[in-house]
């Protein structure tokens, strides 16, 4: 059942450029440069009355949303914002009829995500689900969404579900914004940029070896901090999460600005850096934050974009990722962060598919 791969969450990682043509395909449409999601279960008028998105979830699914807050700021020019769906519940969220709320949830089990789910039907949000799991108590209560068709994820670190969790929010942003901003022109050329993402990441994968060679060197630290800033702030996150959950080393994700008030003065000769500097928005300044970690002695691991000779220079090692939008980007740098997490683990024999004290589905509050 994992077709020759040692883990459930190698398999995963490999069978994302699957996943993604499948949760991209029959969705965009070439000919008016938008997408056709109808599971959002809008009209046009439903969309033009739309005022705030608020994204909900917990984990990985919360960084996805995150992602999802920038695409649909930048994107669709709408106000968006993301929340841990346990705080959303518990602090009284100002909801109206013109917000809408996405539920982002692959299991579609999660007790806090769920609960909030209630709050916001409640309050009579617009609300939808991003779910994984066809059937599940949160893609049923919330009554539209759409599905991720990711497949199923057995490993419980998640990994094809937070890149078609992206790509699905990339398409709806790309949906809400050809309503307000985008012309047709622009809206064809990110939608071929999104059809690209499933190569994009075939491209990443088949790094896997370099990457592994990578993670020998960095398996034996006990902290490890990365650092992105724009929309490779939540990848940055997300890689911690990743790293820390499956191969126990304490790992922390910062704003690469944040860096200098406070968690730089950890740094010790040899902590590793994981350093998101693809060539987009705010690279020079990322750059200059490494310059500030490499001076306190930390080592460098970037993840650069193909063919950067500038960014490598300031790099100790480097993993390299296809050039694309700078959106699109996040995608193959999360599966980057993905291997390099799995390899790392692997090297500190790591149970990988079954953490220590984790379960695939959190159905307690
Ligand atoms: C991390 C991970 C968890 C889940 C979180 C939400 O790898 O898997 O952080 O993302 O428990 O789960 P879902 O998306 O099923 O609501």
């Amino acid at each position: 059942e994992k077709g020759g791969y040692e883990h459930f969450m190698l398999k995963e990682i490999h069978e994302q450029p699957e996943s993604l043509a499948n949760a991209i395909r029959g969705r965009l449409d070439f000919n008016l440069g938008t997408s056709v999601l109808s599971g959002m279960g809008t009209s046009a008028r439903d969309l033009s009355e739309i005022q705030r998105v608020v994204f909900l979830g917990c984990g990985t699914s919360l960084h996805a949303g995150l992602v999802g807050e920038y695409a649909f700021e930048d994107l669709a020019d709408i106000h968006a914002e993301v929340q841990q769906a346990a705080e959303f519940r518990y602090r009284n969220p100002i909801i109206s009829r013109s917000d809408l709320v996405v539920a982002i949830s692959q299991s579609g089990e999660t007790a806090d995500t769920l609960a909030a789910v209630r709050e916001a039907n409640q309050k009579g949000a617009f609300v939808m689900g991003l779910c994984n799991v066809v059937g599940s108590t949160i893609a049923r209560e919330t009554g539209r969404g759409i599905y991720l068709h990711a497949g199923p994820e057995i490993s419980v670190a998640s990994t094809k579900a937070f890149t078609c969790q992206v790509a699905v929010m990339l398409m709806m942003a790309l949906k809400l914004g050809r309503g307000r901003r985008f012309s047709r022109e622009e809206g064809l050329k990110l939608a071929r940029e999104i059809e690209r993402i499933p190569e994009l990441v075939e491209r990443t994968i088949q790094q896997s070896d370099k990457i592994e060679k990578i993670a020998a060197r960095y398996a034996e630290h006990e902290h490890a901090f990365f650092i992105g800033r724009g929309y490779l702030y939540p990848v940055a996150l997300e890689g911690a999460l990743k790293l820390k959950e499956i191969s126990y080393i304490h790992a922390e994700g910062y704003h690469a600005a944040e860096l200098k008030h406070g968690p730089i003065a950890l740094l010790q000769k040899g902590t590793p850096v994981i350093a998101l500097a693809n060539d987009i928005a705010g690279k020079d300044k990322t750059l200059g934050n490494v310059e500030e970690c490499r001076a306190r002695g930390a080592r460098i691991l970037g993840v650069i974009t193909e063919g950067d000779k500038e960014a490598a220079e300031f790099m100790d090692d480097f993993i390299e990722v296809p050039a694309c939008h700078p959106l699109v980007a996040t995608i193959p740098t999360a599966v980057a962060l993905q291997l390099l997490s799995y390899h790392i683990a692997r090297a500190r024999g790591c149970e990988i598919d079954q953490p220590r004290n984790l379960a695939k589905s959190v159905t307690v509050e």
